[in-house]
């Protein structure tokens, strides 16, 4: 069968992480040779191919790898946006029936038709962004039916969309208003019922436990995650959002694949991760959305060497955002991240904090061509020019899949 040849000409500069010199490289006047949605060769006059893209003198980077989301909701929460400009904090929202409980009755209510439209909306959106690969948690259902009903949301999107998406079962997000008095029972559902189904219907690649006192003590997700294990999934973790309750401790101690948020972690958390080789996954626009300051430790983790990778968290609830971009600019000025930091954060690290860097995360030889030609010149404008949308083109899998160009 011939190939489908395709060729990016004319990138004024190429840049992208080198996981062969484990560095950052900077390529200019480059082109790139694509079959079958695999790049073939990076250089200087490659050949000619069946289709070729003109990056016109621009930017070209891979496409974002956004390792913590959660796109699987029913409604939008901006009344509860207001509260909290009026002073309510996140948790008395959350403890007054608000928050992810809100948002549980709508998931529930909500068809499995609407709820495809609604998710692929979404995705169609991290696109526009520059993302092209995502982890997608679900975490709004609580119940057998409504966590299975998320994850086969995210199964029928991944099939219909050029985006690769990676489901997390989440049902330990929350205690439902029905298990509230016996929050024991909720957990032996999710360990004895929700994980087995999962496991057999093969819908989720990672489970993950919000960690954090109120929420999933450190004993509850570690039986938990350890269950999950037992079913070969994944193990990712919320720890140490509103207070130090050991989660980063608990994800080294279990070897989970990473341990996310991280505002609070002590130093021993951060030097058992970096043991353990847990990745940490930042997420600044949470921080920043919840009008707080205490931004993570970022380079307390990158000087013990853990890995370092960057999310948007988008939800209704903490992080309204989709922007990896702003992820990177959040990261520059508040995590005290360079620009080269936080560009690796969003792509090459990240991708790793999914297992993928084999196939995303970077632009080189036998990875996927999922790359971004920007309407900039260089790296650091990405991070510089905030608030807009600075995107020409996105290529998934040698697919022009979003084009605002003209
Ligand atoms: O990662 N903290 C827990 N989960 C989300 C918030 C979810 C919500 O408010 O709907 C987070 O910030
Ligand atoms: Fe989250």
């Amino acid at each position: 069968m011939e190939l489908r040849t395709l060729k990016i000409k004319n990138i004024g500069e190429l840049v992208t992480y080198n996981s062969h010199l484990f560095r950052l490289e900077r390529v200019s006047d480059a082109e790139i040779y694509i079959e079958d949605g695999i790049i073939v060769a990076i250089g200087e006059e490659l050949g000619s191919a069946d289709h070729e893209i003109d990056a016109g003198g621009a930017l070209v980077t891979p496409g974002f790898v956004d390792p913590h989301t959660h796109p699987v909701f029913s409604e939008t929460r901006e009344y509860e946006f207001e509260m909290r400009v009026a002073g309510k904090s996140y948790r008395e929202i959350a403890e007054a029936g608000g928050g992810i409980l809100s948002s549980v009755r709508s998931l529930r209510e909500i068809s499995e038709d609407e709820l495809v439209k609604k998710v692929a909306q979404r995705m169609r959106e991290f696109l526009k962004l520059g993302t092209t690969t995502i982890e997608a948690k679900s975490g709004y259902g609580l119940s057998t039916k409504s966590e299975l009903k998320s994850l086969k949301v995210l199964n029928i999107v991944r099939e219909s969309m050029q985006l690769d998406i990676v489901p997390t079962f989440l049902g330990a997000h929350a205690f439902p208003v029905e298990y509230e008095t016996d929050r024991n029972a909720y957990i032996k559902l999710i360990c004895e019922e929700m994980i087995p189904a999962i496991s057999e219907q093969g819908i989720a690649q990672f489970c993950d436990v919000f960690c954090e006192k109120g929420w999933f003590e450190v004993d509850d997700a570690r039986r938990i995650l350890n269950t999950a294990k037992n079913y070969n999934l994944g193990i990712r973790m919320h720890v140490d959002e509103f207070a130090d309750s050991g989660g980063a401790i608990l994800a080294a101690e279990l070897n989970a694949t990473s341990a996310d948020h991280l505002m609070h972690t002590s130093d021993e958390g951060i030097h058992n991760m970096a043991e353990s080789g847990v990745t940490a996954i930042l997420l600044p626009a949470t921080t920043f959305f919840l009008g707080e300051s205490n931004y993570a430790p970022a380079r307390k983790f990158i000087d013990e060497g853990v890995n370092v990778a960057l999310a948007t968290d988008f939800n209704p609830g903490s992080s309204m955002t989709q922007s990896m971009p702003f992820v990177m600019t959040l990261a520059c000025l508040y995590l005290g991240m360079n620009v080269e930091e936080a560009f690796i954060g969003t792509t090459y690290n990240s991708a790793r904090s999914l297992n993928m860097e084999d196939k995303v995360g970077s632009l080189e030889v036998g990875k996927q061509a999922d790359l971004i030609i920007w309407n900039l010149k260089s790296l650091s404008q990405i991070p510089y020019w905030f608030g807009g949308n600075n995107i020409r083109c996105v290529i998934k899998c040698g697919e022009r899949v979003v084009d605002f160009s003209d």
